[in-house]
This record gives structure tokens, sequence and C-alpha cells, in this order.
């Protein structure tokens, strides 16, 4: 086992090493592994050698856009909102194929995050968050070369952007980033936070991304999220959300027929997020959860859970 303060301090020395008095952008979602990244470097180097983007795709979850902001205004770095909101929702109309999604994300972050980058002519780095799961799943075959699924944070650099990269974490697993950044002083519940995937809610919804669709994801993964929190649960899974099902089913309401809307909540166990087993929630849970979604929440009459395992389902549904 390695000493994780002397990890930290030889990722630090690695950075100033590399980079020296240059300067670095580094793309941050708010998720753990980009913060830990920022840390790192806002700890290797002086305010004025990083450069933070946040590009928000409009596919975050309830709030946490602000919530971003105010975690990198706390920290005192230089943070770039983005708005790109439009953008992606536009490029993303009528777009229903899980792959055809996640290639559309990567191509206009790169998009975005590059006519901002563009802006800055003397930076020379660009920092990443990737993790060793991310390189692995990414190269990984299921039948005659074929990646399981892109992942549009790893090795997403087109031949015409002139940056060198720095990812730290390319060699750790998500628990020893966990370490890192708590060895770094991040707030312990930025830690404890589930990974949350580059393409966001759009891989949660089946089907085409819209937003409606996002309405009803973000409210439902809201009130689930709140439970899980509120019953301490939250800190023993490895991850939870809800999935918006492209299934419309009968119900009742009082003396009124629905056909309405489909939610389906994912919790897993797992250590790195390679392998996974449905998470075993106490009932009781599952039910509040599904009464409050369904009674809170105009558009949505069930509830489904996912009590699939990884392998051979994946974690997300896309
Ligand atoms: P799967 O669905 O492949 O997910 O079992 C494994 C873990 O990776 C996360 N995930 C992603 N993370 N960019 C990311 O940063 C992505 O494109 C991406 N796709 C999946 C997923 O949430 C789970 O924790």
């Amino acid at each position: 086992t390695w000493n994780m303060g002397s990890f930290a301090k030889e990722k630090i020395e690695d950075i100033r090493k590399q980079v020296g008095d240059r300067k670095v952008l580094c793309g941050v979602s708010g998720g753990v592994d980009s913060s830990v990244v920022a840390a790192l470097l806002h700890e290797a180097l002086p305010k004025e050698q990083l450069v933070c983007v946040f590009v928000d795709q409009g596919l975050l979850r309830k709030d946490e856009a602000e919530q971003v902001q105010n975690m990198f205004k706390l920290l005192d770095m230089n943070l770039i909102t983005i708005d790109a909101k439009e953008e992606f929702l536009t490029a993303l109309a009528g777009v229903t194929d899980p792959e055809t999604k996640r290639k559309t994300i990567g191509e206009k972050f790169i998009e975005v995050f590059d006519k901002e980058a563009s802006k800055h002519t003397d930076v020379s780095f660009l920092a990443q968050g990737t993790l060793y799961t991310d390189v692995i799943e990414s190269v990984s075959v299921k039948g005659p070369s074929k990646t399981i699924k892109s992942h549009h944070n790893v090795g997403g650099l087109p031949d015409w952007m002139t940056f060198e990269l720095v990812e730290p974490l390319r060699e750790i697993f998500k628990d020893e980033v966990r370490k890192l950044g708590l060895e770094l002083g991040l707030p312990k519940d930025m830690i404890g936070r589930h990974p949350f995937p580059g393409p966001g809610l759009a891989i949660r919804v089946m089907g085409e991304v819209n937003e409606e669709a996002l309405r009803l994801l973000r409210e439902s993964d809201a009130i689930m999220q709140e439970e899980l929190k509120a019953t301490g649960y939250y800190d023993k899974v490895w991850q939870a959300f809800t999935v918006l099902l492209n299934v419309q089913s009968v119900g009742v309401m009082g003396d009124n027929r629905t056909y309405d809307n489909t939610v389906c909540i994912r919790m897993v166990e797992s250590v790195d997020g390679m392998t996974a087993t449905f998470a075993h929630i106490p009932h009781d849970i599952l039910e509040n959860m599904s009464r409050r979604i369904i009674n809170e929440i105009d558009g949505i009459n069930r509830v489904v859970y996912d009590i699939s395992s990884k392998p051979p389902a994946t974690i997300e549904w896309e």
C-alpha cells in the first residue's frame, strides 16, 4: 500500500516539472475527478498559471451548476463558466442512438471548449481528470474491436489542438482519487459525491433529450437523492440515479386514468465501477422514493427498480 501523502507530493512535483512557468487550462465538471485535478494544480502552481473552465452543457442535475461555481469561489480559483445549454440541446435534437448521443456531446464539448481555449493564446497545457478505469474501458473490446462505450473524456483531443495533456489521475482508481482529494483538503461532501458521467443526464434519458425529459429526470433524481441522504444510504452505495424510460403506461390518479412516463431507480454497490451489483436497499426506502416521485412530479406515474448487475449490464443505461 502506498502513502497518499507522498503520492500527492509526487504528483505536485511532476506537475511543476512538466508545466514549469507555462499556463494550464483545466476543464472542470464539479465531479470528484476534475476537482481533484484542479486542486492538485492549484497546489502546484501560482494562481495566475491555472485557468479552470466549466462548460455548462445543460445536462447537469438540479442546482448542480451553481454548486460548482460556489465551490471554486470558495477555493479561490480562476473559473470561467460557459453557458452552452442551448447549443447542446440543439445538437442533441432528434438523437436517440446512445453512441451517437455520446459522440455528439463529445464533439460539441470539444468545439465549445476549443472556442474558449483559443482565446487563451498563452496556454500550453490542458489538464483532465482521466482515470485508470476510463483508460481501460475505452480500449477494452467486446466483439471484434468495438469499444463498449466511448468515454468522451479520454484521449479526446483532435490533432489540431496543440495542447500537451496533464493527466495526473491516469494511473489510479476512484477510491484512490478520493483519498487524494481528502489529502488536498477538499470538502468531505464533495469527495463523497457519487460519480457522474461526462455526458450527464443525456445518457439517462432513453430516447431524445429535451427540456421536458430533463425536467422529469432532474426532479426525480433530486427526490431520490434527498431520500437516500436522509436515510444514511447515500454513502453506502457507489452510485444512485434515476433513468427516464421512453415507456408510457396506464395508471389511475383519483378518478382519472393516466398515461404517463416511467422512471427507473438505479442504485449500485461497487469498488471501482468496473463491476457492480444492484444495491440491496430496504424496500420501505424504495417505497418512499417511489411514492414521492409519483405524487410530486407531474408526468410520472410509475417507478421501477433496476435489479441488474455489471456485468452483463452496465451501470448507466446508455
Ligand atoms: P458503465 O455504465 O460503463 O459506467 O458501467 C461505469 C462508471 O463510469 C461512469 N461513466 C462515465 N464517466 N464519462 C465519465 O466520466 C463517461 O462518458 C461515462 N460513462 C459512464 C458511470 O457513471 C459509472 O460510474
